[in-house]
């Protein structure tokens, strides 16, 4: 329970209410600029990021808020961007952490026999400054004679350090025949996701748009008790593979969750933002900058609040010292 203060200062009562968890304490700071809205829904948007004109740093920390169909549906927070055709996307946002991660969901890719004659494509653009984080997420294939074909994009990543790098992964599945030539008696016991009905990949750091080509690697009238087929990029922690329920799960999903990496990208890492006449730089008091977001290879930065500090580093004053709060 929270304790409840009471102090007369210049004769005016003054209630605190202070927090016993840091989590409270956390929440209790302004996250958002003065005079702006800090939440769409149920989710938390912390400067830099904003909904309204002035409320964010940079457009690309614009988030399109945006209400319900019907009056008892939550807003839904949404990054923009475009894909490869200019179409419009919408990237729905479930959770902003001030780390320098995001959540966010995707689709899936899904390809049922009659739909095999051709290869299915999904596209997964992120806008700079996002990268999808390599160490949180895995590509997943899935499906009985499954070819998963991801293309994925990082600008600034070539060789000579600025052009567009390419990468590729391919997945394959198999699934085990019961009797031979039998398509209908088919035995999946394996959940390792090691080829068997699933194959996974990592991804390298700084990939920016990703391509996922879904077709099949058998016939057609092979595995006909498994028609449907699966390809998608995933959180790590929040899919694993098992035989007995994934087919079932993947056959009602349509997005599942991925974590993005955002920074300060504007003017390179640390060092370079810090030197530069033209940087607005991001970390305010109390802060300390951190090269992102692969610390060795870094192309931009995100700011922290010092150690005994809480609270948001990219507003002014932003982050609060414990010893001033608590007792
Ligand atoms: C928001 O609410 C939805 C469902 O109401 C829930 O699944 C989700 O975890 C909540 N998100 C946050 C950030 O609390
Ligand atoms: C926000 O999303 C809504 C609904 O998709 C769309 O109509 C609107 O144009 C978007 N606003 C901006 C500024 O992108
Ligand atoms: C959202 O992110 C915050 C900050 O990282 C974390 O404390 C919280 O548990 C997350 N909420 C959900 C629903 O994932
Ligand atoms: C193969 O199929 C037969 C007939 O349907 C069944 O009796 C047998 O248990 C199956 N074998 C395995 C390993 O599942
Ligand atoms: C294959 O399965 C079908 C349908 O279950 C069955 O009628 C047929 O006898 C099976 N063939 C062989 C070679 O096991
Ligand atoms: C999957 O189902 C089979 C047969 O019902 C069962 O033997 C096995 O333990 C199940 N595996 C898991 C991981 O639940
Ligand atoms: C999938 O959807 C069906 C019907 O809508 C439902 O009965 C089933 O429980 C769902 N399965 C899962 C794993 O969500
Ligand atoms: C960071 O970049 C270095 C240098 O390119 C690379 O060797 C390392 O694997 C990267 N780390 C991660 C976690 O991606
Ligand atoms: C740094 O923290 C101290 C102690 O909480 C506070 O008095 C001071 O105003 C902070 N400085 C800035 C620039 O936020």
């Amino acid at each position: 329970m929270p304790q409840v203060i009471a102090l007369p200062i210049l004769g005016v009562l003054v209630v605190f209410v202070l927090p016993t968890t840091a989590e409270a304490d956390q929440a209790l700071l302004p996250q958002a600029l003065l005079g702006c809205s800090d939440h769409c829904g149920n989710v938390t948007i912390p400067y830099p990021f904003g909904m309204a004109k002035g409320c964010y740093r940079g457009p690309e920390f614009f988030i399109n808020c945006t209400t319900g169909t019907t009056p008892d549906e939550e807003p839904i927070p949404y990054l923009t961007t475009r894909s490869g055709t200019d179409d419009l996307i919408q990237i729905h946002v479930t959770n902003i952490s001030l780390k320098g991660e995001l959540h966010v969901l995707q689709p899936i890719t899904r390809a049922c026999d009659a739909d095999l004659n051709v290869g299915r494509e999904t596209d997964l653009p992120l806008p700079p400054p996002f990268t999808f984080s390599n160490t949180k997420n895995n590509f997943f294939t899935i499906g009985c004679g499954s070819s998963g074909n991801l293309l994925g994009f990082r600008p600034g990543l070539g060789l000579d350090g600025h052009t567009l790098s390419n990468i590729h992964r391919y997945c394959f599945t198999f699934c085990d025949d019961n009797s031979s030539g039998n398509d209908t008696d088919l035995v999946i016991t394996d959940d390792s996701c090691s080829g068997f009905a699933c194959s996974l990949s990592s991804l390298p750091s700084g990939v920016q748009y990703i391509s996922i080509i879904l077709s099949r690697s058998m016939p057609t009238n092979w595995y006909s008790s498994y028609p449907c087929r699966y390809a998608f990029l995933a959180e790590k922690s929040e899919f694993t593979f098992s035989p007995n329920t994934s087919f079932q799960q993947l056959s009602n999903t349509s997005h599942l969750p991925v974590v993005v990496n955002w920074e300060i990208g504007d003017h390179g890492p640390c060092d370079l933002a810090q030197r530069s006449k033209h940087a607005d730089f991001a970390c305010k008091g109390n802060s300390t900058c951190i090269n992102w977001p692969n610390v060795t290879r870094p192309t931009g930065y995100i700011c922290q609040c010092k150690e005994g500090y809480q609270g948001n580093p990219y507003l002014p004053d932003g982050c609060q010292g414990d010893e001033t709060r608590s007792s």
